[in-house]
């Protein structure tokens, strides 16, 4: 079965509600019924924002799902500034990003809390957009298939094959996050052969066949085609580009 893919837009630390429920609207007034089938669309503004964004969606009566940037994996307790499983899905969110560079490299996000937060997401019915990706210091000295793979491995312990359709890999070199440095086409389809290959190993050829991966790192709608064009390149997580309408919905229309 053909994987549909998805195109999601990580806001990051990046809109106020109102400036979130505009941008949510802009995208939502290009939204094309041919899209309903053909891609997945996501959109993953500030925990703050997901509400309203999702309102304006609902309204719509449009095909746009939403997304936390992350999550706690206990469902309640003692952790201030934490949200959980339990209160996203709540909200209505379909996903959430876990792992994402940011949060391991300035928040001290290890494997095991990534592990825990995709297990907690299963657990709750929520799908999990796990990222990974090397930092430049891995790649020059040859390591990123090994790194990139690790983490993959990591992300997944524990996990049963019949728990795997709700998942995602997202493949975003460090070195290429917002720095307007893209991997070429090439690149980033070695590293994310090597994810599905690995996905294989964990959880067997269906699964592995059936999960899309992801590529995230300055792409924009002059990079994305040749991106996409690539056999193991189901998607995007676009940071900048999808802060403004008009690229985001050409970053869709290059998925048709
Ligand atoms: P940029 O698209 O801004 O490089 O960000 C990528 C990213 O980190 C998406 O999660």
């Amino acid at each position: 079965m053909a994987r549909i893919p998805m195109m999601a837009g990580n806001w990051k630390m990046n809109n106020t509600i109102a400036e979130a429920v505009v941008l949510a609207q802009e995208i939502s007034n290009h939204y094309e019924k041919e899209w309903r089938e053909c891609v997945e669309i996501v959109l993953c503004p500030p925990a703050i924002g997901l509400k309203p964004v999702l309102t304006v969606l609902e309204f719509d009566r449009v095909r746009i799902k939403v997304a936390a940037q992350n999550v706690h994996w206990e469902e309640k307790g003692a952790f201030t500034g934490e949200i959980s499983v339990p209160m996203i899905e709540e909200i209505g969110c379909s996903y959430s990003i876990v792992g994402h560079s940011e949060r391991r490299g300035l928040f001290n996000e290890t494997d095991e809390m990534v592990n825990k937060k995709v297990r907690s997401l299963v657990k709750g019915g929520l799908g999990a957009i796990v990222c990974v990706g090397e930092s430049l210091a891995v790649r020059d000295e040859g390591r990123a298939l090994e790194f990139v793979c690790a983490q993959v491995r990591a992300a997944f312990a524990g996990l049963e094959p019949t728990e795997a359709h709700s998942l995602l890999v997202a493949y975003e070199p460090v070195w290429a996050i917002g720095t307007g440095r893209t991997a070429t086409p090439e690149q980033a389809e070695e590293v994310c052969a090597a994810i599905r290959a690995t996905v294989a190993d964990l959880f067997g050829a269906p699964v592995a066949a059936a999960m899309r991966i992801l590529y995230g790192g300055s792409m924009n709608p002059g990079n994305a085609a040749a991106l996409l064009a690539m056999e193991d390149i189901d998607g995007g997580l676009v940071g900048g580009a999808s802060l403004d309408a008009k690229s985001f919905v050409q970053l869709v229309e290059a998925c048709l």
